[in-house]
């Protein structure tokens, strides 16, 4: 029967087929032993006795190569110091390809060489534990929102303006017109709030980011959420019920993906709600305690984020920024105009910003008058105006990063390793 090595618990003492690579070989005199990946989970040894096999076939494995496609039948036999617990013992191994000479080996390699063979080294056992981490947030996101009755929409790519500001755009030629890789669709996404009341949506978003940090990608995986009849204490309200259901989940679902990775679950097991909320006012006074000489008007740098969720062992909302600072659709204050109604919020262990969101301007003259400010052309928005002629209401919203989520989860030091094909500044390859 074939198994995956995922389910490999349920099949103690019987026969197996398990369809895969050979991550790792070794043998000496009459015995073998491969190293098994299947990409459902971790390794799985599979030990290959002379006496078991038979001549041939015991002749044949000893030639399979690091990274040679293999089939292995054999016994399952629970084993306390193999990795997942169990082991393979072979009666059969059928070398489907013979690898050449792998480039990727054991010894350290530099970040470069890894990116350049990106292809390849997401078989390593700690990428593809990144990965299945991935893929555990986005159907935990999914499911999160459906259980909480919104509609998945999805909003553009290819778009005519900024949502975001001006400075990092792409821009493409659209048949002889401008057009603009997406930096978020949160401008579709209210018009799609007053048509179905709560929605989100997620997808590629792009940004020209010269900046080369290690929490900056030119394409990354957004997703934005909009609530109409919604303030922004109500939207954060549901930002933090949404992150514990994703840390959650990846602690049920990935513990042992966790584990391989060597993360201090114990750090993300701290996560607990209420979050710390402080106003960016707040923020700056804990900062200059801290050190910063962040000065009121700037942005938080990303040593500032740094320091700052050093100081807590959960989540840190900041909110009401300086509305100087922020994007043109943010609605002010009414008790202090100079900042917005808006939040970011910051995961711990040094990560930083995961998620921006912020309450709306739902008032038509006064968005004129952002647009103008922020020197947009007022053409280019009619159709965003518009929602605020047609039944305007309050209402709110947010955008969560992927890759920052991700690599907050696996603890990573870089979002590169979050995605499985970094586009960066200075990468376009593989
Ligand atoms: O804070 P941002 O720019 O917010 C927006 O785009 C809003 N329109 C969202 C909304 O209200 N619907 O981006 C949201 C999140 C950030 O908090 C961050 O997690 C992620 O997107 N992000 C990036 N991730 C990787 N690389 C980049 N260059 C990123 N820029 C933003
Ligand atoms: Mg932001």
């Amino acid at each position: 029967m074939i198994v995956r090595i995922s389910d490999i618990a349920g099949f103690d003492g019987k026969e197996v087929t398990i369809q895969g690579w050979a991550a790792n070989v070794r043998s000496s005199g009459k015995i073998a032993f491969l190293q098994l990946r299947d990409g459902s989970a971790g390794l799985l040894q599979a030990v290959i006795s002379h006496d078991a096999v038979g001549d041939a076939v015991f002749s044949s494995a000893k030639t399979v190569t690091i990274e040679s496609s293999v089939i292995v039948t054999g016994t399952v036999k629970a084993e306390p110091r193999s990795p997942g617990g169990f082991e393979l013992q072979a009666t059969n191994v059928e070398l489907v390809q013979k690898a050449e000479e792998y480039p990727i080996g054991k010894k350290e390699h530099g970040p470069e060489f890894l990116h350049d063979n990106r292809h390849l080294w997401i078989r390593t056992p700690k990428q593809a534990a990144i990965l299945r981490v991935r893929d555990t947030v986005i159907w935990a996101l999914r499911e999160f929102f459906r259980n909480e009755g919104f509609v998945l929409t999805d909003t553009p790519i290819l778009t005519p303006t900024s949502c975001e500001g001006t400075t990092e755009l792409f821009e493409t030629d659209y048949f002889g017109q401008k057009a603009y890789l997406s930096q978020s669709g949160q401008l579709y996404l209210e018009a799609l709030a007053s048509a179905l009341g709560k929605v989100y949506d997620f997808g590629p978003t792009f940004r020209a980011e010269k900046s080369k940090t290690r929490r900056h990608l030119t394409e990354f995986w957004m997703l934005d959420a909009e609530m109409a009849y919604t303030d922004l204490e109500q939207s954060m309200a549901l930002q933090e019920k949404m992150i514990m259901y994703v840390v959650q989940s990846v602690l049920k679902e990935r513990r042992a993906d966790l584990e391989l990775l060597e993360r201090d679950i114990a750090a993300l097991e701290k996560v607990q709600t209420p979050f710390v909320r402080m106003t960016y006012d707040e923020a700056l006074v804990k900062l200059k305690e801290l050190g910063s000489d962040i000065k009121w008007g700037t942005d938080l740098g990303n040593d500032d984020e740094t320091i700052l969720t050093k100081a807590y062992d959960r989540p840190i909302f900041v909110t009401r920024y300086p509305v100087a600072i922020k994007a043109f659709y943010m609605k002010p204050d009414p008790q202090n105009p100079k900042v917005a109604l808006c939040a970011d919020l910051l995961a711990p262990e040094g990560i930083g910003e995961i998620i921006g969101g912020s309450q709306r301007i739902d008032d038509y003259d006064f968005l004129v008058k952002r647009l103008e400010e922020h020197k947009l052309n007022r053409k280019d928005f009619e159709w965003y105006l518009d929602l605020r002629k047609y039944g305007s209401v309050p209402h709110s919203g947010f955008g969560i990063g992927l890759e920052r989520t991700v690599g907050w989860m696996c603890g990573l030091a870089h979002v590169r390793e979050a995605i499985p094909f970094p586009r960066l500044i200075n990468r376009l390859t593989p």
